[in-house]
């Protein structure tokens, strides 16, 4: 099928490069053209394993800022464009509309095409776009019959994107139009029945298993997203709140967290306690399910509990800084870790970064680090008063505290040894809790989070 995708970002680009991977014609399609111009060089402007090396050996893939140009062709047009925080927490979807205003100018009056919503979007959103396409095509005379919609939210993790778009857990598609599940269902045969050939450059899964699929009408797809992305949320929160009570009491958050996973109705993951979510989904699509909520007069106290346990556990942080350190103003204080999880070098709306500008707020003297994402934080937060060091053992040269903010691997094989004998202080705040039962508590006055 010839297919075209709207927005180059995480969903976009592994979504266009894992369709042309098993077998179609795609476009990616993007209004920055400095993107679009890296794309066409074959490099992908995001670190994602594999991402690379598929680019480099992928022929059915082509790349334009120009929409025009592509999709006259199109069976299937996806919009996978960013739906970031506007300032009252609803989720801003005025790129979703803008890329909804240019297909509706730009479809010829007979063109039979599928037109799919990947972005997160808020309920109603995509019967929004249905309506604005269809009077856009119809105004112009054309068949509004040949238009078919469908919303089929996306699952995807930063870090390990094509990993799931390739072997995902599970596919929804939210549409009553039989031509538009039809073609989404045709579209995606390969991997919904798993025949492709598993890409060397993206690790596959020991057993391979069908997706789960699931047909919803469209406001119910747009929900399953919130709903999931939201009850992942409150599960770390939940884990968070539990682990403050676990330090006072005196018990092992660790073990705790493994015991309750062992119950298959909890399942181990996001359990594990620290600093708290971040990232581009979590924080942007509980404020927008709370706005959501607010229009219909529903208070969810659950969620507002979440969100407020999130953003505690950066004031925990703080305060056990405090505890240990008495003043902030003057210290030298190491940050580890900038990006909002390991495995990517995404440092936007990252925890580590929050509470770093704290510290600079407070008078600290913050010197930072990240295996991936320094590049990005360099650029991003150039003003922070931030200094960025290459390596992990130069940050924490002569520092007075230390803050592991990021659980990445390449913390656990330092030599903390020796990073003991070359500070100042004695201060190790584990806030992701990754040495914990490692050895290295006893080199350090050790506190986890
Ligand atoms: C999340 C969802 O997991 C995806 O299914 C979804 O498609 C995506 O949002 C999206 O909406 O696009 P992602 O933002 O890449 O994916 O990150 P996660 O791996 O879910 O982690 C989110 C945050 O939770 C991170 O800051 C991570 O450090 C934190 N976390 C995760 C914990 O604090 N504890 C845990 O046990 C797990």
């Amino acid at each position: 099928m010839r297919v075209v995708t709207i927005g180059t970002g995480y969903v976009g680009i592994n979504t266009a490069v894992a369709l042309s991977y098993v077998g179609h014609s795609v476009v990616g399609v993007d209004v920055d053209e400095a993107k679009v111009a890296l794309l066409k060089s074959r490099r992908a402007p995001i670190s994602e394993t594999g991402l690379d090396e598929l680019l480099a050996i992928d022929d059915r893939i082509s790349f334009t800022s120009d929409l025009g140009s592509c999709i006259g062709d199109a069976d299937v047009v996806f919009i996978a464009v960013g739906t970031p925080s506007a300032a009252n927490g609803e989720a801003d979807i005025s790129y979703v509309l803008s890329a909804a205003d240019e297909i509706g100018a730009l479809l010829t009056p007979t063109h039979d095409v599928t037109i799919v919503v990947k972005s997160t979007v808020p309920v109603g959103v995509n019967a929004m776009i249905a309506r604005q396409i269809r009077g856009a095509v119809g105004a112009r005379g054309g068949d509004v019959s040949h238009l078919h919609f469908a919303s089929n939210p996306e699952f995807l993790r930063e870090g390990c994107a094509l990993h799931d778009t390739f072997y995902p857990d599970r596919f929804v598609i939210g549409t009553e139009d039989e031509k538009a599940y039809t073609m989404l269902c045709e579209l995606f045969e390969p991997i919904l029945m798993q025949t492709f050939e598993p890409p060397q450059a993206v690790e596959s899964p020991e057993q391979r298993t069908l997706p789960q699929c699931l047909h919803t009408d469209q406001v119910s797809a747009e929900m399953v997203k919130y709903a999931s992305n939201v009850f992942l949320a409150l599960k770390i929160s939940y884990a968070n709140e539990i682990a403050g009570l676990c330090e006072k009491i005196g018990a092992n958050m660790s073990d705790v967290s493994r015991g309750m996973g062992m119950d298959k109705r909890i399942a181990p993951a996001f359990l594990r306690s620290g600093l708290g979510w971040g990232g581009s989904c979590f924080p942007k699509d509980s404020k927008a399910l709370l706005h959501m909520a607010q229009d219909y007069s529903y208070p969810m106290p659950i969620v507002t509990a979440a969100v407020e346990v999130n953003s505690r556990q950066k004031d925990r942080l703080i305060l056990k800084l405090l505890d240990h350190l008495h003043v902030l103003v003057g210290q030298r204080i190491a940050v580890l870790g900038l990006s909002f999880k390991p495995r990517t070098d995404d440092v936007r709306n990252s925890p580590s970064v929050d509470v770093a500008d704290i510290l600079v707020q407070r008078g600290a003297r913050v010197r930072v680090h990240d295996p991936k994402g320094l590049e990005n934080a360099r650029h991003i937060y150039a003003e922070n008063g931030f200094e960025f060091f290459d390596t992990a053992e130069e940050a924490v040269r002569g520092v007075d505290a230390i803050v592991i903010a990021t659980e990445w691997d390449d913390y656990k094989s330092l030599d903390w040894a020796e990073i003991r004998r070359n500070m100042a202080g004695s201060l190790l705040l584990d806030a992701r809790n990754l040495l914990r039962g490692t050895g290295v508590e006893q080199l350090f006055d050790y506190c986890g989070l």
